[in-house]
């Protein structure tokens, strides 16, 4: 059999030729003598038509009743079709049913709010929408790898289960042993309360502290993986389990690190604009009419590079009224940072040198005492993607400002090291991942880029 990737990309290669094709059917139209049937098979955007002929295919009448999501596999005649909406169909001899589908299934030919495609969301893999986001989702993180491997930096798959709190927010999921062998579930007796070997162990924030450690033996590294964080907040931008690739670079300050951070994103969407543009072109037509424009803007365009304080000013001179009202010191609510790149610069800014009280332990205090050499990339329609800083690499610095944040360093022990053993300014960011992917798609609520969205009320599937 062949794949609508390789067909689609070149049918006349194969005109005339007998090609099987497998795939899901996605809908059936009749008349009396002819019959066709988009056929779906994953690997590109585009289903294939196929067309039936009561005269030339095998038990017609049998496939013209074919049940949409049913599994098959065709076989026939690749005709080119240039004066048709698609390119080529293919002229089918006959028809395997490899799987039926039951009637009951809930993906008949109508459109679905994502609300309830969430509800079935091992099936919405199989619609336009997700399998668009999806094959994107999969591609940029392709790309994001591409990056950085281009960039001699070390791939460093930093621990799910740790000890440490690296954001210092104490939203954690705590680690529990089950001892299910010696206290059998059926008797009613768990022991919910243990922790990992009798220590206690937590599910990460980020690899952050990690990446740290490798960074200062291999200069530049990353790492990409799952993080988790128990905030309780419902909202379209925050999971409970999210995807975060963290850069860690050796030798290098707040302003290398911006200029890594625009590079690759910027790498990205160019890849993306090159390699996924059937899916960007769907999405452009039918989730945010502006997307293709925006991201060929972006990709091309110098970002915003403004601080913190002039962030609060520029805020306070719109005249704008917010929920929350913006003073020196608060934290920047996502009202704030989206009339930022939607209002007031028209695309995406860093904003450095955040006050220190609002900010984690690790990042490097400035001159002024007030400030840490932190930044934030955001982004129109998302706010906050990106969260990265200089790290404090002074020794005595760091110590105190744990102490003034009421953090115990004993659990920091190694982390300490670090700056005793070789320690040398560094930097590093977080991307969160799905975020640019809602970026990318233009899809407005998290849960619809992730495959299964554990959020606050929901971790089924
Ligand atoms: O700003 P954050 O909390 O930074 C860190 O975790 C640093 N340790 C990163 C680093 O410097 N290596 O998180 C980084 C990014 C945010 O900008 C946001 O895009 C994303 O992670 N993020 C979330 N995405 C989805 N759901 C959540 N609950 C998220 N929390 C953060
Ligand atoms: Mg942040």
């Amino acid at each position: 059999s062949i794949e609508l990737r390789s067909l689609h990309k070149d049918p006349a290669a194969c005109e005339g030729q007998t090609v099987s094709v497998n795939g899901w059917v996605r809908t059936v139209r009749d008349s009396k003598v002819f019959a066709f049937i988009e056929l779906a098979d994953g690997t590109a955007f585009r289903p294939v038509q196929l067309v039936l002929d009561k005269n030339e295919t095998e038990d017609f009448d049998r496939w013209v009743k074919l049940k949409l999501g049913s599994a098959i596999t065709a076989t026939g005649r690749v005709v080119l079709t240039p004066e048709a909406k698609q390119p080529y169909e293919i002229k089918v001899e006959r028809i395997e049913l490899v799987g039926d589908c039951d009637a009951a299934y809930p993906l008949q030919k109508k459109r679905h709010t994502p609300e309830y495609l969430r509800t079935i969301a091992h099936l919405r893999p199989r619609t336009n929408l997700f399998q668009a986001v999806f094959r994107i989702r999969s591609l940029a993180a392709y790309a994001l790898h591409r990056f950085f491997q281009e960039r001699g930096f070390i791939y460093v798959q930093t621990p799910l289960i740790t000890a440490s709190d690296c954001e210092g927010a104490g939203e954690m999921f705590q680690v529990t042993t089950l001892d299910l062998k010696n206290v059998p579930m059926d008797k009613g007796e768990v022991d919910f309360g243990k922790d990992f070997f009798g220590k206690p162990a937590n599910l990460t924030v980020s690899g952050q502290l990690n990446a740290e450690s490798f960074c200062l033996a291999f200069k530049n590294v990353y790492t990409f993986g799952p993080t988790f964080r128990a905030e309780n907040s419902n909202t379209p931008r925050h999971a409970a389990e999210f995807w975060m690739l963290e850069p860690e670079i050796a030798f290098a300050d707040l302003s290398d690190n911006m200029d890594l951070a625009e590079d690759m994103t910027k790498y990205v969407l160019t890849y993306l604009l090159e390699h996924a543009r059937d899916d960007l072109t769907f999405l452009n037509q039918f989730v945010d009419k502006g997307l293709i424009q925006r991201v060929e803007a972006l990709a091309g365009s110098e970002f915003v590079r403004i601080t913190y304080t002039e962030a609060i000013e520029r805020l306070q001179k719109s005249g704008a009224s917010f929920q929350f009202p913006t003073a020196w010191g608060e934290e920047l609510q996502t009202e704030h940072e989206r009339y930022l790149t939607e209002k007031i610069f028209h695309g995406p800014v860093f904003v450095t040198d955040y006050p220190k009280d609002v900010k984690a332990f690790y990042m490097r205090v400035n001159d002024d005492g007030k400030t840490v050499a932190a930044m934030d990339m955001l982004v129109p329609g998302v706010g906050e993607l990106i969260g990265g800083s200089q790290r404090e690499e002074r020794l005595d610095v760091l110590l105190a400002r744990m102490k003034e944040m009421g953090l115990e360093e004993a659990p920091y022990w190694w982390y300490l090291d670090l700056r005793k053993y070789g320690g040398t300014p560094h930097a590093g960011f977080g991307i969160g991942f799905d975020r640019l992917v809602m970026y990318v798609t233009g899809v407005t609520n998290i849960r619809d880029v992730l495959p299964f969205p554990r959020t606050a009320k929901s971790a089924e599937f």
